[in-house]
């Protein structure tokens, strides 16, 4: 039996990507806080695709229960992905540390936590592969989301070297940097059509870029060459910007 593991499963992305490999004959361990609340999805998924689909309980902030989390799933999984994340209030974090650390401790130190642990066994397997959904936040800090974007850099540094660190005991290291995309984290926003992906959709390049076996992947494609630009736009005229 091959189990993905899906970590922060519910997700919007999370729940599409869950569709998209169970549709191909996965076996699925959906690990969220309050995981009940993915009963119905999970029993008519299962009921679809006729594969075994397990909900587990996980708080990426308890960082003392990741170890007993990760040995207590039945089956040891052939690959992790990691959509948890939280946006958080910026404004608010800038003068309350609590919000602050909230953003850096489930966008990055939870997500390196329990990735270590995951890391460490599929490093003795020789196999596996892990997911980690980044953001294009991390390329580059602006105002508007300096924590959050920080902590998703700190996560795309961490999977580079991940990646690095796994090559050699042939464990495949994926970093997927979404631009936007229509989720209950982006709910209510005024973001641009063109450049905004459904989840189905970013699942769909998720799936595929994990079974090419690439390393990094904006998604939408065209986020790649947007970030180029911004990437390029000097910096005594980037601190002036208002976007
Ligand atoms: N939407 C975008 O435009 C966009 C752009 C770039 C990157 N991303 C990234 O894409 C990934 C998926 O996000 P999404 O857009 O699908 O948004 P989402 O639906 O809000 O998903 C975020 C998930 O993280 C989970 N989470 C937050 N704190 C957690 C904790 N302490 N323990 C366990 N799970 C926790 C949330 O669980 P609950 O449901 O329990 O709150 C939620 O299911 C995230 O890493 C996000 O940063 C999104």
């Amino acid at each position: 039996m091959s189990y993905l593991l899906i970590i922060g499963a519910k997700s919007d992305i999370a729940k599409e990507l869950a569709k998209e490999y169970s549709h191909r004959g996965y076996d699925l361990f959906l690990a969220a806080r309050k995981s009940k609340e993915l009963q119905e999805f999970a029993k008519d998924l299962s009921i679809r695709t006729q594969r075994d689909i397990k909900l587990m309980e996980l708080d990426i902030l308890r960082f003392e229960s990741h170890r007993s989390f990760y040995n207590s799933l039945p089956h040891k999984p052939f690959g992790v992905i990691s959509a948890v994340g939280y946006l958080g209030d910026q404004k608010k974090g800038e003068s309350d540390f609590r919000e602050a650390r909230k953003i850096i401790d489930t966008n990055y130190t939870g997500v390196v936590s329990l990735l270590n642990i995951i890391a460490d066994d599929f490093s003795k397997r020789g196999s596996g592969f892990i997911v980690g959904i980044s953001s294009v936040a991390g390329d580059r800090g602006r105002k508007k989301n300096q924590l959050y974007g920080s902590a998703k850099a700190g996560l795309s540094a961490y999977l580079s070297g991940l990646r690095n660190r796994l090559h050699d005991s042939k464990v495949h290291v994926l970093t997927v940097k979404p631009g936007f995309v229509a989720t209950k984290m982006t709910e209510g926003m005024d973001l641009p059509s063109s450049l905004t992906a459904r989840p189905s959709e970013t699942a769909k390049d998720i799936y595929k870029a994990q079974k090419k076996g690439k390393n990094v992947i904006y998604t939408k494609w065209i986020w790649c060459w947007i970030m180029m630009i911004v990437n390029r736009i000097p910096e005594r005229i980037f601190k002036k910007m208002n976007f």
